[in-house]
């Protein structure tokens, strides 16, 4: 069994640079589907989530080159069915933007249905209610959505009910080369959402607005070939952030956006935790005990649900009482009794968390229960007197890439270990 280890207390120093952005990335390979030449896309982080989503395109009859670590070339003109059914569908959620991308490049679209973290239920009746605005009927049959127009797809106005981040990529893409014009309201303004429309557009998709909460697309009938690079991982900067913040370190995060990270950074300084802002890199340290705050998880440009486990950790050793509430998922508090495993001191009640700030966190075995839950088990362990064990590793490795490296870089006591070992088995 694969562990990551850490024995905690050292204080993490020195820089450490950002990998491209996971959820761009999941989003920009199926549109490539989209393109009628070759695409070739830099900045990509070399993660598990990535990966199955190039193979999916791969074994779709894309010819994919890899140039580099962190760069693809990818021609899709080999894709000639709207037809998608791999175990690796059934392991990400990401994967019903194959639905989006088909839908866009065939009117129709037959793809296993996505996997992915389990947060509580996960619907996708907002991205299905979309692509009926642009005349496409669903079923669901043998474990696959199936999708089908009548003709060519055509632009429509959709209002979605929820801020959703995968509905609102998924309608962008089936609408970018729908006939006419379509307008998604109460969009997500997510980095990601924004990055994606950048892609499309330098294809030569015409959509305005992405970023706000009305997005408008004309559609268009071709799209080229492009050179792309991808923005840097909010998400994965904030964790670097929440860990320099935990240990009392003295780090330099780079290739950052700063403005992605202003929820993040302002949340760390309201905790006392210095932080200076440069262009593309952010400077993070913090040497005293952390202050207690409130923190709600809200769409972009508020504070983001995927890094409520990591600043949760941060509360729980924080001076006083915290009250985090989670308001996008429904279920997003598993890792509480992991981190309880710990010595945290946390009540959960439906989507709020109340954590009474300890002393210190105590080594511990436990599991990743997801991948942001993983990436607050690192953090907690890295803070924590004594030795940590994570297991179900795989989670984490879905979304950060060479997260072991990388913090041992900074002075991290991590290592992987595979083993049966009775001493790191659970408690
Ligand atoms: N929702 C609906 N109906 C829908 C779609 C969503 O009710 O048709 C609800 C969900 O149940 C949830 C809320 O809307 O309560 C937001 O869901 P959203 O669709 O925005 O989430 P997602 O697209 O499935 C993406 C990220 C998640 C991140 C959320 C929220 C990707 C691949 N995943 O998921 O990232 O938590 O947005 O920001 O972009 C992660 O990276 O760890 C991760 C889980």
């Amino acid at each position: 069994m694969k562990k990551i280890v850490i024995n905690g207390g050292n204080r993490l120093h020195g820089s450490v640079c950002i990998s491209g952005a996971k959820n761009a990335a999941v989003a920009i390979i199926p549109a490539i589907i989209l393109s009628d030449g070759v695409c070739r896309v830099e900045n990509i982080p070399n993660i598990m989530d990535v990966n199955l989503m190039v193979n999916i395109l791969h074994d779709m009859g894309a010819v994919v080159n890899r140039i580099d670590k962190s760069t693809l070339e990818i021609d899709p003109r080999r894709i000639s069915s709207p037809f998608a059914n791999y175990d690796a569908i059934r392991k990400m959620r990401a994967s019903c933007y194959l639905l989006g991308a088909l839908l866009g490049k065939f009117a129709e679209a037959e793809v296993a249905l996505p996997g992915g973290c389990d947060f509580g239920v996960r619907p996708i009746d907002q991205h299905l209610k979309g692509f009926s605005v642009l005349g496409a009927e669903n079923s669901v049959s043998g474990g696959l959505i199936k999708l089908k127009a009548k003709g060519m797809l055509k632009g429509g106005h959709v209002y979605l009910d929820v801020v959703s981040v995968g509905a609102t990529i998924n309608i962008m893409l089936a609408a970018v080369k729908a006939e006419g014009r379509t307008i998604i309201e109460n969009a997500a303004r997510e980095p990601h959402v924004v990055d994606l429309a950048n892609f499309l557009n330098s294809m030569g998709a015409d959509v305005r607005g992405a970023g706000t909460d009305v997005i408008k697309i004309n559609g268009v009938k071709h799209l080229n070939g492009t050179n792309y690079t991808i923005i840097p991982d909010q998400i994965e900067a904030g964790t670097y952030m929440a860990a320099a913040a935990i240990t009392h370190g003295d780090v330099v995060i780079k290739n950052v956006i700063t403005k992605h990270l202003e929820s993040i950074t302002a949340k760390l300084r309201e905790m006392g935790v210095q932080i200076d802002e440069y262009e593309d890199c952010i400077h993070v340290y913090s040497n005293s005990r952390l202050h207690r705050c409130n923190v709600k998880t809200m769409p972009h440009p508020g504070f983001p649900t995927d890094m409520q486990p990591q600043i949760a950790v941060l509360l729980s050793v924080a001076d006083g009482t915290s009250i985090v509430t989670e308001a996008v998922w429904d279920s997003r508090y598993k890792y509480v009794d992991e981190l309880k495993r710990m010595g945290a001191d946390v009540s959960v009640n439906g989507k709020i968390a109340v954590i009474e700030g300890v002393d210190t966190l105590k080594g511990a075995p436990v599991k990743a229960t997801d991948l942001r839950a993983g990436a607050a088990m690192i953090v907690a362990g890295l803070s924590a007197q004594g030795t940590t064990y994570i297991e179900d590793t795989d989670h984490i490795e879905r979304g950060y890439e060479d997260v072991v490296e990388k913090f041992s870089s900074l002075g991290a006591d991590i290592k992987v270990i595979y083993t049966d070992d009775p001493v790191s088995k659970r408690a």
